[in-house]
């Protein structure tokens, strides 16, 4: 079912920062990446939906349980990685894995840590401890314990900060073998991360969600807005001419000029990072 969020508001320090501003909006069920840069609030809307920290005003439900009056039945149906983890570096990775299965209350759990060791390559670091672990290693247990228990909503904040291109595959395929069961949230400020895994993306800036539909409408945003120009390496170049430029790039025929705008010949194929980052720019300010 869709997690609704109505006129969700958050602030710290006795009101002087707000991290979520009446925020309304939809978490379709299946795969929801949520972007954004930093502190634009996205920790803050994972915290409050994993019931590990309370809202100030606004609702939010999970199917029809509201996440005030029901927050133990709600509980029981997520995993969570939080973005800062402290953990028990004195334990090894199977005990960390069996203190949560055992804090979740799940029986008959050691076959289950057994796949999750297995699927994430730490089967020759099991019987050692957290602190000696690589930081990708640590990441890869603590995404880990979020998946115990098969909930039926698994929120990751971050998931692969400290992950190389490999183990961020790796990552990428663990999920999609486990995702039937449950709805995935996942926050990240890697577009690719986005592109790999998310059916539907939320963007987030400044305590407000400026977007939430599917990946395909996201891209349409920017159908036949993006432009190519090559100018020579050493010429000056005129930036009232170009709208939004997205990036420079120098090849060996020159700088290849990416920008956007709204009208225009030539357009060529738009990327997400180019549908985003048209997304932050058009709210601006
Ligand atoms: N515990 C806190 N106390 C005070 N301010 C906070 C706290 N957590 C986050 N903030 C502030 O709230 C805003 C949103 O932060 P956060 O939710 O962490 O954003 P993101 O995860 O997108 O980087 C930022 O301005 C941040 O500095
Ligand atoms: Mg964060």
């Amino acid at each position: 079912m869709p997690i609704v969020i109505e006129k969700l508001s958050k602030k710290y320090n006795n009101g002087r920062v707000n991290a979520l501003a009446e925020i309304s909006t939809v978490i379709p069920e299946g795969t929801f990446g949520l972007l954004g840069e930093n502190g634009a609030g996205k920790s803050s809307l994972l915290r409050i939906l994993a019931t590990i920290s309370t809202l100030d005003k606004g609702k939010v439900t999970y199917d029809s349980y509201d996440i005030v009056n029901d927050t133990g039945m709600i509980r029981n149906m997520i995993g969570y990685l939080p973005q800062k983890f402290d953990f028990f570096e004195k334990l090894t990775v199977y005990e960390m894995l069996e203190y949560i299965a055992l804090l979740k209350g799940i029986k008959n759990y050691k076959d289950e840590i057994m796949s999750l060791i297995e699927d994430f390559n730490l089967k020759e670091k099991e019987n050692v401890k957290i602190s000696k672990l690589s930081g990708g290693m640590k990441q890869r247990v603590a995404i880990a314990q979020a998946l115990l228990g098969n909930p039926k909503y698994v929120i990751l904040d971050e998931p692969t900060v400290g992950l190389d291109p490999t183990e961020r595959l790796r990552f990428r395929n663990v999920l999609n073998k486990r995702k039937q069961n449950s709805n995935l949230i996942i926050s990240t400020h890697i577009i690719s991360d986005v592109a790999m895994m998310c059916e539907n993306v939320g963007i987030m800036k400044a305590g407000k969600i400026i977007f939430c539909d599917s990946v395909e409408n996201l891209l349409k945003k920017v159908e036949n807005k993006v432009f190519i120009e090559t100018v020579s390496n050493n010429s000056v170049i005129d930036e009232k001419k170009y709208n939004k430029i997205i990036s420079i790039l120098r090849k060996p025929e020159g700088l290849e000029i990416r920008y956007i705008a709204e009208e225009g010949e030539n357009s060529v194929m738009p990327t997400l990072e180019d549908a985003y980052f048209y997304m932050i720019n058009l709210n601006e300010g």
